[in-house]
């Protein structure tokens, strides 16, 4: 692997980072809907769980691993501390999947060090060195982070990055554990550790960010302008704290920009090739999916998926889109997966609006097995004001077809 790829890879941590928000925890049957979801979207990696964190979060890593894990299917990934025992359950829960990643992380910032896990600079670059060799013995895809690299010594990190490197790790990852840098500063951290990390051409350069100061994809977007080719985020934002950067805003920001961004990955400026893999037209149906699933509710004005996202209220913005939907739109709904004339769903709505709603959605049905939905359909719309696609989708029986 070199980082000169001219393709972002996108490694998706709703099971993992973004599983750590408060009262977001999934069952195993839960997060495999979601890693099946992910898959059809088009992530590159799924970080899977922190096997050794719980036998369920073990059981979870090794079900995706063998489900969703296939030679067509994105790597699986577990977390794990730089520690034997960690590595250990990361290999085993990933052992069944084509493609598996072991992502191991040790803290390199002073104030970690100091109070976090009583360590000096040196016991740190040993155990990081150590412990990627040992993830080296189970599998080829290592990935090593120092956890607060956002406030570590520059030369610290350099001289760890290295050594990680030189023990087999072929994607490091830089985080921004606690939101603190600002897009210039996170884009300057990428450019010093390409600069001044000797071996840096044999890993991927990564990036992982949280959402303190709500800069966690700004950051992102100057550190793919500096070198950075993989990006770690979670779907509609959700994670530790105030989250972590948001795979629908960081797709959608190099999907309609792209032709500024082609410069950066060496691409012709006017290259009309996508960024990543992900299918921006599964979008919508992931981040519905997570929601429901995790019961965190999407804000309507969060950008890309929330509820006001496409909607225009102003009667001169109305005015302007009726004439022209460029005067007030910069991206077409239909590429997020949603449809252009929203019907809007709920108790009220017939027979004729349910049936076309579900054909929008690529579902053929009988008459008899329509009816049979439609009553289910009013069952629901009764104790919601709104339904949504994924409702739709969800209330389908097995008598239903798939077009
Ligand atoms: O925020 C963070 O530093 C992490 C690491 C484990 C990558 O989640
Ligand atoms: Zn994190």
């Amino acid at each position: 692997m070199n980082n000169n790829t001219d393709k972002i890879i996108i490694f998706d941590t709703t099971l993992r980072d973004g599983e750590q928000s408060p009262g977001a925890t999934l069952n195993i049957d839960e997060k495999l809907a979601i890693a099946k979801q992910l898959a059809r979207l088009g992530v590159d990696v799924i970080e899977a769980g922190f096997a050794f964190a719980s036998p369920g979060d073990f059981e979870a890593v090794s079900k995706i691993a063998q489900i969703v894990g296939t030679e067509t299917g994105p790597i699986i990934c577990s977390l794990a501390r730089a520690k034997h025992e960690d590595i250990k359950r990361a290999a085993a829960a990933i052992k069944d999947a084509a493609k598996g990643r072991i992502h191991t992380f040790i803290a390199t910032s002073d104030i970690h060090l100091e109070y976090k896990l009583k360590k000096t600079r040196a016991e740190v670059l040993a155990i990081a060195e150590e412990m990627v060799a040992y993830a080296k013995s189970f599998t080829n895809d290592v990935e090593f982070s120092p956890e607060d690299a956002g406030r570590s010594d520059p030369e610290f990190l350099y001289e760890v990055l290295e050594r990680v490197i030189a023990a087999g790790a072929t994607t490091v990852n830089i985080p921004d554990t606690v939101g603190y840098t600002t897009p210039s500063e996170f884009g300057g951290i990428i450019k010093g550790i390409k600069a001044n990390v000797p071996n840096i051409d044999r890993a991927i350069i990564s990036v992982h960010g949280h959402n303190d100061l709500g800069l966690a994809v700004a950051n992102f977007l100057e550190a793919v302008k500096n070198g950075a080719r993989q990006l770690e985020c979670t779907i509609n934002g959700i994670g530790e704290r105030a989250g972590n950067a948001a795979l629908e805003e960081i797709v959608m920001a190099l999907h309609v920009r792209r032709q500024y961004f082609n410069p950066f990955l060496g691409r012709d400026v006017d290259s009309e090739a996508s960024l990543t893999n992900i299918d921006t037209r599964q979008i919508y149906k992931t981040s519905r999916l997570v929601s429901n699933l995790t019961g965190m509710l999407v804000q309507p004005n969060k950008a890309i998926v929330g509820a006001n996202a496409f909607a225009h209220e102003s009667g001169i913005h109305q005015d302007g889109v009726l004439k022209n939907k460029l005067t007030y739109e910069i991206m077409d709904a239909q590429l997020i997966g949603l449809n252009d004339n929203q019907i809007v769903l709920g108790k009220h709505s017939g027979r004729n609006a349910f049936r076309t709603r579900l054909k929008e959605l690529g579902y053929e049905v009988s008459e008899a097995d329509l009816n049979k939905a439609f009553v289910r359909f009013k069952d629901v719309a009764d104790k919601k004001k709104e339904i949504t696609d994924w409702d739709l989708e969800a209330l389908l029986n097995d008598e239903i077809q798939q077009a």
